[in-house]
């Protein structure tokens, strides 16, 4: 039997993260784990990513339980190319333009999120736009071929600390977590892609990158937001009551472990399940005839305390 990762959170004895030269060897090697539903260190040009099938929402789940992010924040898809972004994503005219301008590089553009993309809703957290990027790096070009998946790939640390540019910063924050790191040396940009947002007829600057904007007319966008202000998540436009055992008859009762619920966030109270199906039950809530919603605790620490985390704000009076 295959031997399980654990993705609780904490630190852990698990087995060794492999460490690979980057290579036909590795490539092949972190293909079978991602098609099986793990997440993988990979360098890009930028930093070292932590990449998961974008259309497995448990696999995308496995990124934040190792990475022990506080909050789901939506994640960058990694595309091989312009027609494969142009599948999940839709492309204005100004979006192809700065496309076909730096891609392959170092540019992610946030653009409307096309309806039959495939992408699980855990990667854009629930909302209608998606953040694509075409990386240059040879060792992630080989292994979204090798793939034919979107990959989901934050940095590859662990939340909080700072990004990585070579495998032996993966393993100092990652080790014993993730199976495996390419190592394909220092990485050339060293800071995370610019993003600009192409989603409403304008450019937004949403975080500063290796891309000069302001160097060149053409690509400057019309507003620059903080990047604080970017990590906006799906609402329910219901009320949401948290910790509920038991539901009013008023409420559409999402359940966990021992709690049934209406529908269950995971039945045997995994919460890489839960987080994987997270978003898609709040949007199912939404949808449900009851005027309001109640959620059964989710104990535990790791991935469950950012699935409260999201639950917290997702239940904040606006
Ligand atoms: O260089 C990079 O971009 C690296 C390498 C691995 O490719 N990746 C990276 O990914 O930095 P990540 O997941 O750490 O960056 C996500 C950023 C966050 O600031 C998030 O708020 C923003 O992208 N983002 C993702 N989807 C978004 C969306 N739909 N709307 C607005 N911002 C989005
Ligand atoms: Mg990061």
């Amino acid at each position: 039997m295959m031997r399980r990762w654990s993705y609780s959170g904490q630190a852990m004895s698990g087995p060794a993260t492999r460490v690979m030269p980057m290579g036909d060897e590795a490539i092949a090697e972190a293909a079978r784990l991602v098609l099986s539903g793990e997440p993988v260190a990979v360098p890009t040009e930028t930093v070292y990513g932590l990449a998961a099938d974008a259309t497995n929402p448990q696999a995308v789940a496995r990124i934040f339980a190792a990475k022990g992010r506080p909050a789901f924040n939506p994640l960058i898809v990694h595309v091989p190319d312009l027609p494969s972004a142009e599948k999940v994503g839709r492309f204005s005219r100004q979006a192809r333009e700065l496309a076909l301008a730096h891609w392959p590089g170092p540019l992610t553009l946030v653009v409307p999120l096309a309806a039959d993309s495939g992408i699980a809703s855990i990667v854009t957290a629930g909302l209608p736009t998606i953040a694509l990027r075409v990386p240059s790096h040879p060792t992630m070009q080989a292994l979204l071929r090798a793939c034919g998946k979107p990959l989901a790939a934050p940095s590859a640390n662990a939340s909080g600390l700072i990004s990585p540019t070579r495998a032996s910063h993966v393993l100092a924050s990652l080790g014993g977590r993730i199976p495996l790191v390419i190592d394909g040396g220092a990485t050339e940009r060293g800071i995370e892609s610019t993003i600009i947002a192409a989603t409403d007829g304008t450019l937004r600057l949403l975080r500063r990158g290796p891309i000069d904007v302001d160097a060149s007319a053409a690509d400057r966008p019309t507003a620059v937001e903080a990047p604080g202000q970017l990590a906006s998540h799906y609402a329910p436009r219901k009320p949401l009551r948290l910790d509920a055992v038991e539901a009013e008859s008023d409420e559409f009762h999402i359940g966990f472990g021992p709690v049934e619920g209406d529908i269950s966030l995971s039945e045997s109270g995994d919460p890489v399940e839960a987080a994987a199906r997270l978003f898609d039950l709040l949007h199912q809530a939404d949808a449900a005839p009851q005027p309001r919603i109640a959620v059964a605790p989710v104990p535990g620490r790791g991935i469950a305390a950012a699935i409260r985390d999201r639950l917290k704000r997702a239940a904040a009076p606006r």
